[in-house]
């Protein structure tokens, strides 16, 4: 079994290397008050739990949710019969057949990104402190030789291709979306027509939509790149015939893709990702490019993510010979998050696009568990996290075209007070 804790460094053991940005808000004591769970809030906690299980027995075929030794402990639990196919390459181990989540980090967690944007931006550096010494030179390939920064203008330069100064997209900007990952199932199911119908398609490194149209569509609006594949960025832009699809790499600036940029040139806006860490199931582009689309997106449907019962290997779309990786710990969170409410999954044992999913945890019940969640892991916080710096929460608040919602600065600053929020960069990839 494998414990999965959201923003903890499991991450490391995702090939990311996680340098951490302790942000917390200290400078404001109220934050510490009202820690004790109200009974209303242990009541909103049950609730989420037994209409999660029910969800999970409902929508996730075959599988099944029990509760652990907490309110938030979960264990999603494989059919015994299930056949794990996919070896850890490190261990030599076969896939487990069973996955513990936490409920309230995931609740209070996913929340934070349904309000952030996720882009990484000119004023989220400098709004940090010390930005630019300790973290701007990780976004950049190489960054270590360049002294922390210490000619911030070189820096800038480097970064200035893909660094907007403020967020280009705001929560819930885009109606649908739909995220397409690249397994091989796809072509079980033609889907095409379907995803074309969605507000904002996001896909993911080289996945072409030619010669595979029919199963995957060919609407793009986005594409969330790797190390490998922003490397090949004269490339991948070939695969949108436009020329419009809007690039996010998860990675580091390359000055291999800062020339392609420049010279080639390439007009398709290009930005670094910034995101939360969500542990070793959120490995790989997957796991991020549906990071991406819940914090601009109002909902988020998925396609060619995840494996259904009886999967024999989890190979890509459009290559015979790259094989994903843990698929079942994948399908196990995929699931998680579509009893959260968060995404809707679409698979071939799941192909009518009306599906509803069954006995999902209502809004109510969901930020009612929310609030109980981020009084448990404030007070968690409290107790373990030593934080790096004095933050002052009201100096980034700024205004967006759309009043209510705000940029990551803002918005997870005040609700990171109980939580440790990982600015990653990538490492090998
Ligand atoms: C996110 O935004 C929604 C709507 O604007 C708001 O109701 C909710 O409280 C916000 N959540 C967080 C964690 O900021
Ligand atoms: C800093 O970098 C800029 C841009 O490359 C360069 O023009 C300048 O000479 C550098 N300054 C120092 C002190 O090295
Ligand atoms: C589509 O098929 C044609 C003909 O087989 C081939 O030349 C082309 O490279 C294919 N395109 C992609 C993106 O695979
Ligand atoms: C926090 O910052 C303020 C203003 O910069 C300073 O006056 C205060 O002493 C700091 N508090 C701590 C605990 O460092």
């Amino acid at each position: 079994m494998r414990l999965l804790q959201l923003g903890l460094l499991l991450s490391l053991a995702s090939g990311f290397a996680a340098i951490i940005i302790y942000i917390t808000g200290v400078s404001n004591p109220s934050v510490y008050e009202n820690y004790q769970l109200t009974d209303e809030d242990v009541e909103a906690l049950i609730s989420l739990r037994n209409s999660f299980q029910q969800c999970v027995s409902a929508n996730g075929l075959g599988l099944k949710a029990v509760g652990g030794r907490d309110y938030c402990q979960i264990t999603i639990n494989f059919p015994s019969d299930t056949i794990p196919k996919w070896r850890d390459p490190k261990t030599g181990e076969l896939e487990a057949l069973s996955f513990d989540f936490n409920l309230c980090e995931a609740v209070a967690t996913w929340e934070q990104v349904r309000n952030s944007t996720t882009i990484l931006t000119k004023e989220f550096i400098d709004s940090l402190p010390n930005g630019w010494e300790e973290y701007a030179w990780q976004r950049i390939n190489k960054g270590v030789l360049l002294n922390r920064c210490e000619n911030k203008t070189l820096c800038m330069e480097k970064l200035s291709l893909v660094l907007p100064e403020t967020p280009p997209y705001t929560p819930r900007q885009f109606g649908r979306c739909a995220v397409i990952g690249n397994s091989g199932d796809l072509l079980k199911t033609k889907f095409g027509k379907e995803i074309d119908g969605y507000d904002a398609v996001i896909r993911e490194n080289g996945a072409p939509t030619e010669n595979y149209t029919d199963y995957v569509g060919k609407k793009s609006t986005f594409r969330l790149l790797n190390r490998g594949s922003a490397k090949a960025l004269d490339k991948v832009v070939e695969l949108d015939e436009q020329r419009k699809e809007v690039l996010i790499v998860k990675t580091t600036i390359h000055d291999i893709m800062s020339k392609m940029i420049r010279e080639l040139p390439i007009k398709n806006p290009v930005y670094l990702m910034l995101g939360a860490s969500f542990g070793s199931a959120a490995k790989g582009t997957g796991l991020k490019a549906l990071e991406f689309a819940l914090s601009i997106c109002e909902s988020v449907d998925m396609y060619g993510f995840t494996v259904d019962p009886g999967y024999k290997e989890w190979t890509r779309y459009f290559s015979e010979s790259r094989k994903g990786h843990t698929p079942l710990h994948g399908r196990a969170y995929y699931q998680m998050m579509e009893c959260l409410g968060l995404i809707r999954i679409h698979s071939p044992m799941r192909a009518d696009p009306n599906r509803v999913v069954k006995s999902v945890p209502s809004h109510h019940i969901i930020s009612a568990a929310r609030i109980a969640s981020e009084k448990l892991l404030r007070r968690h916080s409290h107790l373990h996290i030593r934080p790096l710096s004095n933050f002052s929460l009201i100096k980034f608040r700024r205004k967006f075209h759309a009043p209510a919602r705000a940029t990551l600065v803002s918005q997870i600053l005040p609700h990171t007070a109980y939580t440790t929020f990982h600015l990653l960069y990538p490492h090998a990839n």
